[in-house]
């Protein structure tokens, strides 16, 4: 369960343009992703320092399996070297770590790395980090309306608050700033349902170029926007 991070915002993160980064470079795509990986961090850190409750990362979509095995291998093997790597630093500076996707299509001993690293970070209150991987919105949705109604929840008694639960899985809230590197503007089955009144983002920079610099400027970006969720401007009652 989410618990303190229920009530902090939540900025979900579609990490694209590592290929187009590599390929710029004359470097294979793979270097693209091991250059992604880096920037990871930096961001991490500065989303917390920033107050954020919780970010969600997407990593691999589900649909990212049409890719080539080379690269599709190349990216299992960034993921369990990013746990390897990174859990002690993550534990040590109050991250939880938990992930979202599918785990019965991962190699057998990235999903048991997986739930080790989610188990020895599962203290920590200071940030959220969410890492969607082998993940797909609209499975998420369906596997969440399954459930439901297997559990003979579905129909008017079902809130949209206890679906909510179900489809995010661990509570999560909604996404209060979607940013999306890589200058597509596009969702790619990302958070569909969480992002219903979400702010979005769209950078052109590519996502291994991305630094804190560029976080601190959608924070002052996200702030300058004015939410509505449907209502009339307050201003415009006043007048
Ligand atoms: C995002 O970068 C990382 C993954 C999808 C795994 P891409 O690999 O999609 O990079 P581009 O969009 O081809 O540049
Ligand atoms: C979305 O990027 C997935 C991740 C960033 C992990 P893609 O590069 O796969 O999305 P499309 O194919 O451009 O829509
Ligand atoms: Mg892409």
């Amino acid at each position: 369960m989410q618990s303190g991070f229920a009530n902090r915002m939540h900025i979900g993160l579609i990490m694209d343009g590592n290929g187009r980064w590599a390929t710029a470079r004359g470097l294979p795509r793979v270097r693209g992703h091991q250059a992604g990986v880096k920037a990871i961090r930096p961001v991490v850190e500065a989303a917390a320092e920033a107050g954020v409750g919780t970010l969600t990362l997407y990593a691999f979509s589900s649909d990212n399996w049409r890719r080539p095995a080379a690269e599709v291998s190349g990216l299992m093997a960034l993921l369990g070297r990013y746990l390897r790597e990174e859990i002690a630093t993550l534990a040590r500076s109050g991250v939880r770590l938990g992930f979202i996707g599918r785990r019965d299509r991962l190699p057998a001993g990235l999903a048991a790395r997986i739930a080790e690293a989610e188990r020895e970070t599962a203290g920590a209150e200071r940030l959220h980090l969410r890492i969607a991987f082998d993940y797909s919105a609209r499975d998420a949705i369906l596997a969440a309306a399954l459930q439901a109604a297997q559990a003979a929840q579905a129909g008017p008694g079902l809130s949209r608050e206890a679906f909510s639960r179900l489809v995010t899985g661990d509570g999560a809230p909604d996404v209060d700033l979607l940013i999306r590197t890589g200058g597509e503007q596009r969702l790619s089955d990302f958070l569909l349902w969480e992002c219903a009144y979400a702010e979005l983002l769209f950078l052109d920079r590519m996502w291994p170029d991305f630094g804190p610099a560029d976080l601190t400027q959608a924070l002052a970006r996200f702030a300058r926007r004015e939410r509505r969720f449907g209502e009339v401007p307050e201003a415009a009652v006043a007048a």
